[in-house]
């Protein structure tokens, strides 16, 4: 048995904010974000909306999309670094804003890695015959842990929530590979403090103990180019398959440069690759499966596809999986 997906549904926030609106906030430029990281504009959630409220939007259009009854579902995985509350998790107000009573809820953090992540996870309990139908959801307000006076990282990010739900399905169908990994000891290169700033933390922060994301991004930079590439071709491998097997490639959007320095590095022709970061930023863990449901609504993806689905994130981690669609 493998983890199908049946449904999809996203949600982006109202408000956009565009690089323009950016140059009145921080010295940059439109011309310098486009260049430098394709994006144009992202969106924000409110002050009152958060992780929890966006997931919940996004996992209703996916339960009417797959057809299933909301009480179906099983069990809900929620990928998120940006929980408005340490307890109760994001994926029990899920389940209770769902009215999902028959489902086991969880939520994980991989960073920006987390929904592929979280498909891996859904496939080995669909696997074991434990579940049959699992709503994954990525959500993250990256822009309540941004610094808006810090040019650097306050242009990446925007909010968002992105949600599919798998089924059961016969082998040779839905997800056939998966590669994931971790680099705890290249931690330090990305980090939202939490309880404990260190030194550094403090220093990198202004002299401040803000929660708020810091990163080396040329370090992130260069891993991510790597991994992407690396982690996915070892998931074709696994299923026995080459690059030119894949119709349609959904990385972690989190620079359109490192996508493109990936897809060479896959030496993968660009219009097999889905991009949407344009428009949203990068969302953290909700990038893949907004960009997924774009990809299977607009036609894009289509049914008997085969699907590459790849992040990256802090931690490190890496995730990459390999399905029928
Ligand atoms: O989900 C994972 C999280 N993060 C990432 O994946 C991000 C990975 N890293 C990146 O995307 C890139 O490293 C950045 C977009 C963050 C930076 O791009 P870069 O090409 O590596 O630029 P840089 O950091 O080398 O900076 C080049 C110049 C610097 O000025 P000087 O020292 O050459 O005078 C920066 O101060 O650009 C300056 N700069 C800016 N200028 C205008 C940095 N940020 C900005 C800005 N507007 N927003």
């Amino acid at each position: 048995m493998n983890a199908k997906v049946i449904g999809v549904g996203k949600y982006l926030p109202e408000r956009i904010l565009t690089n323009f609106d950016l140059e009145k906030m921080v010295d940059t430029s439109d011309e310098w974000i486009t260049k430098r990281t394709g994006i144009k504009e992202r969106h924000i959630a409110r002050d009152d909306e958060f992780a929890t409220d966006m997931a919940i939007i996004a996992a209703k259009e996916a339960i009417a999309d797959s057809g299933l009854n909301v009480e179906d579902i099983e069990l809900i995985l929620v990928s998120t670094v940006s929980a408005e509350l340490v307890t109760p998790t994001v994926s029990c107000q899920v389940q209770k804003g769902l009215g999902a009573i028959n489902a086991a809820a969880i939520d994980m953090n991989t960073a920006c890695s987390g929904f592929v992540s979280a498909m891996i996870i859904a496939q080995q309990f669909i696997k074991a015959g434990a579940y049959r139908n699992i709503l994954v959801v990525g959500s993250d307000t990256m822009s309540k842990y941004t610094d808006w006076k810090e040019r650097t990282s306050c242009v990446l990010f925007g909010d968002g929530a992105g949600a599919a739900v798998v089924t059961a399905c016969e082998d040779g169908d839905g997800i056939l590979a998966f590669e994931m990994g971790a680099n705890g000891e290249k931690g330090d290169v990305l980090s939202i403090p939490s309880l404990k700033f260190s030194d550094e933390d403090i220093e990198r922060r202004g002299g401040e103990k803000k929660r708020t994301f810091w990163m080396d991004g040329s370090e992130v930079f260069k891993f991510a180019v790597r991994i992407m590439g690396d982690s996915m071709l070892r998931s074709l491998e696994k299923a026995g398959m080459t690059i030119d097997d894949l119709d349609l490639l959904i990385p972690h959007q989190a620079n359109i440069r490192i996508v493109d320095g990936s897809i060479k590095r896959l030496n993968l022709a660009p219009d097999k690759v889905y991009t949407n970061i344009e428009k949203t930023g990068n969302i953290s863990s909700a990038c893949v499966p907004v960009a997924l449901c774009e990809a299977i609504k607009s036609g894009r993806a289509k049914k008997g596809d085969t699907i590459g689905l790849v992040g990256f994130g802090g931690g490190l981690t890496w995730s990459s999986l390999v399905m029928k669609i």
